[in-house]
């Protein structure tokens, strides 16, 4: 039994969103194209076929926005900032228009006692960076330093948490190695030379970041995923330990000790190619962090297997006949398992690399199909119960003395949801994309209860 009132007083509770998937205003203001812009255009990338040139409006509805996240009780919100809005073309000039916006909608926060935490970069590389080399190439990490050292100095005073980077396994190997999602490259095994470079840039932001606020909190999410063999077979074991590897490892060993794990290397056959990197890079790369940042949704169940052979490429180089197995557990629309505890798994193997640091969730949600009631009711009993369950692993966290901090639900509302387009829902918040019209779930009506004390979680 969980109730808020078992959690700190200080505990984040807030909702998460990101940039491209729900400010649209894609042209104004002086906004350039990111890889997801020239991405969403691309036949067949999308599977609804749209973009999110308009998604959520929340470019102009952000007072809106902010009232609904009071509503529900709140005391903080994830967002992004679009590199592009702030600095068009990825250059170092401010669009004036651009910054106004996320002063406006930080100030906006703050007047509603809700803290703001920017992530820098969830996934929309400016379109000119990708044409240089995009994170195949080195430059791209010194000029996001660039970008976070000019966002801190510019709203620094406005919010004091940052998030690097947001899930750079996705933007590596997503983006790089199954061209699933922007930039849409296939280049097997050299996605690791992206997450790499992504990491890189993560260290000198947090360099750049704190040399412009010193009383900034910075941090970095990853997205851990809770693995375990289908049996105790050699192989099967195998299986879990590349995939832990390659998902979870590869991030959380350079960020928090300093090294890349060398059997991760050696599966996607890029040991000598890391290292031929300057030395200087793991130092750069470990830079200390204030928090971090877990996104946690699922669990997979892995076992040997064949090479898929439907000529898709593999979003895990050196590694594709890893077998994903379906356990029989439920899952959300997404297919993803709902499995709570693994929340607690993805918490502990993060913590035993660094004791002292702080956890917060930054992401956790489910998608489902919802409906409108005749009435104007949107009824989510599984995303409630997916809530429920996960607030409760919280709860059980803090009790085995895990540093957690906060609990980001994804998403505040409905919104354009990358390479699914607006077929997948995540809100707590309904909306209507004709009208725009906002409608809170009854997972949001919970979340409100929870968070006034009126009910507990499990
Ligand atoms: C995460 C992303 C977020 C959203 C959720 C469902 O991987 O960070 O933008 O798409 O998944």
């Amino acid at each position: 039994m969980s109730t808020r009132a078992g959690f700190p007083a200080d505990f984040a509770w807030g909702t998460a969103t990101a940039a491209y998937q729900v400010e649209g205003a894609a042209a104004e203001g002086g906004r350039t194209p990111s890889i997801w812009d020239t991405f969403a255009r691309v036949p067949g990338a999308i599977a609804d076929g749209t973009t999110g040139d308009v998604a959520d409006e929340h470019y102009r509805r952000f007072i809106e926005d902010a009232d609904l996240m009071a509503s529900l009780g709140v005391n903080s919100y994830r967002f992004s900032i679009s590199w592009t809005r702030l600095l068009p073309n990825g250059g170092d000039t401010v669009s004036q228009e651009g910054l106004a916006f996320y002063r406006a909608l930080a100030s906006a926060l703050l007047e509603r006692g809700i803290r703001p935490y920017a992530t820098l970069y969830h996934w929309d590389l400016p379109q000119e960076l990708e044409d240089a080399g995009g994170w195949l190439v080195r430059d791209t990490a010194d000029a996001f330093a660039g970008y976070a050292r000019i966002a801190a100095r510019e709203l620094g005073d406005l919010v004091t948490d940052w998030i690097t980077l947001n899930e750079p396994w996705c933007s590596a190997f997503l983006g790089y190695a199954s061209g699933v999602h922007a930039p849409g490259r296939r280049t097997g095994s050299k996605a690791s030379h992206a997450a790499h470079h992504l990491l890189l840039g993560h260290g000198k932001a947090v360099a750049a970041i704190r040399e412009e606020r010193p009383e900034a909190s910075v941090g970095i999410t990853l997205n851990l995923y809770s693995i375990r063999p289908a049996s105790e077979s050699e192989a099967d074991v195998d299986a879990a330990r590349r995939i832990d590897g390659l998902q979870n490892r590869l991030f959380l060993e350079p960020v928090l000790a300093g090294e890349y794990p060398v059997d991760v290397l050696d599966d996607l056959g890029e040991r000598a190619w890391f290292e031929e990197q300057p030395a200087s890079d793991a130092l750069e790369i470990a830079a200390p962090i204030d928090f971090l940042g877990v996104n946690y949704y699922s669990r997979h169940t892995t076992a040997a297997g064949a090479a898929d052979a439907s000529g898709a490429a593999s979003a895990n180089p050196g590694s594709e006949s890893v077998r994903f197995v379906d356990t029989g557990a439920d899952r959300t629309q997404m297919g993803w398992e709902i499995h709570p505890d693994g929340l607690l798994d993805v918490l502990e193997q993060a913590h035993a690399y660094a004791p002292e640091l702080p956890l917060y969730v930054t992401e956790n949600g489910s998608a489902y199909a919802d409906t409108v009631a005749p009435d104007g009711s949107v009824d989510d009993p599984g995303r409630t119960e997916y809530l429920r369950l996960h607030v409760d692993a919280c709860a059980e966290a803090l009790h085995r003395g895990l540093p957690l901090r906060g609990y980001f639900c994804w998403s505040l509302m409905d919104n354009w949801e990358w390479a699914f387009g607006l077929s997948r829902r995540f809100g707590l918040v309904y909306v209507d994309y004709e009208t725009q019209k906002r409608t809170v779930k009854s997972s949001g009506e919970w979340l409100r209860e929870f968070l006034t004390g009126a009910v507990e979680a499990v």
